[in-house]
């Protein structure tokens, strides 16, 4: 049984101090400004916009530069790049701390071909070296931290994320996390916290653990048995950005009543309404539908409603459609759900 009582704390990244321990992990496609806010209401202590193109930045792509955007609740966040080369990761600062990040980091675990091609992603595990000429390049220009995602190595016959995180070091990194996966396993098989309490044994850095975290007990284990600083949520928050509050009061030792279904559609359309704020309606219906069918799981009923969900075409639309879902729910369970 894991003892609960004093998990939750402070992280400190270099010069910054983060009030508490629960991050939301950068996920291409999901973490968008719409997905920080709600998780940041919910409880993130720390987020990160999802990856973005360090390349396409430097060329002047807008729609990769709105990605950077902060939420109005985001007081403190992070700013990921991908890139291949320093010359490309640095030249994209120009741009991009305007924003005022509070941290950039870099990306070291993107499994995806087309990202691996240009050098970048988990193709840095196989040229550690370059790791550190990124860092070094990005701690040059600018004094915010500079922190490193990485995995736990190419395939199971090259794990490297100790040499991955020493070149990380030497470069300047003030903080490491880390996805203990290879990027042969892409998101499949279980992660292997064991990689986490070495790397937090061998260095005297703060690590962020990442890896199948799905509940605040997942979240109080990980700190437990690794010994890392902080845990960084990822498919575990999708659709269910309440996992920080749950995760901050299984930490403080306190009992945590779930969200009724009520809450979780509330918070969904709270979601949905700052997409809409964000990208305009027609752009939001087509971001929220992955997002609205994650909060829907788990819920009675769920599974049948899901294939409705991906053909709604306006908020109104959904609204009714939610409407009637918890009508139906409501009645089905005879005094309230
Ligand atoms: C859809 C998806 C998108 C992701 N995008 C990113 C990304 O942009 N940058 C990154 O460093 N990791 C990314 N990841 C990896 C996650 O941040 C996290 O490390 C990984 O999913 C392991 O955590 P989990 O097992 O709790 O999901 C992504 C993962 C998923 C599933």
């Amino acid at each position: 049984m894991v003892n609960k009582k004093n998990l939750y704390k402070p992280v400190r990244i270099g010069k910054l101090e983060v009030p508490g321990n629960l991050f939301l992990a950068p996920l291409a496609g999901y973490t968008d400004r719409a997905f920080r806010r709600i998780s940041r209401e919910m409880g993130a202590d720390f987020t990160y916009t999802e990856m973005i193109s360090s390349e396409a930045v430097v060329r002047g792509n807008d729609k990769t530069l709105d990605l950077a955007q902060r939420a109005p609740n985001e007081e403190i966040y992070g700013i990921q790049i991908f890139s291949g080369n320093a010359e490309s990761a640095a030249g994209s600062l120009e741009k991009l701390l305007p924003f005022r990040p509070s941290v950039i980091d870099l990306n070291c675990g993107c499994p995806v071909p087309k990202i691996i091609k240009s050098g970048a992603g988990s193709a840095l595990m196989q040229t550690p070296e370059k790791i550190r000429e990124i860092v070094k390049a990005l701690t040059s220009i600018t004094d915010i931290p500079v922190t490193v995602k990485i995995r736990s190595g190419w395939t199971s016959d090259t794990i490297n994320y100790l040499h991955a995180a020493e070149m990380a070091l030497e470069g300047g990194a003030a903080l490491i996390s880390i996805h203990p996966r290879t990027r042969s396993q892409y998101y499949s098989g279980k992660s292997d916290w064991s990689c986490i309490k070495n790397l937090k044994e061998e260095f005297d850095v703060p690590v962020i653990g990442s890896g199948d975290l799905y509940t605040g007990e997942d979240a109080a284990r990980m700190l437990e048995e690794t010994g890392c600083d902080g845990v960084m949520f990822a498919r575990g928050a999708m659709g269910n950005p309440f996992i920080f509050s749950e995760a901050k009061a299984v930490l403080n030792g306190e009992i945590w009543t779930g969200p009724s279904e009520e809450e979780k559609v509330e918070a969904a359309f709270r979601h949905f309404d700052y997409a809409v704020e964000y990208t305009g309606e027609a752009s939001a219906v087509k971001e929220m539908r992955k997002h609205l069918c994650a909060y829907t799981k788990g819920i009675q009923g769920g599974s049948a409603f899901r294939n409705r969900i991906v053909h709604g075409t306006s908020v109104r639309e959904y609204k009714e459609m939610f409407e009637e879902f918890l009508k139906n729910l409501r009645e089905n369970s005879g005094d309230g759900i």
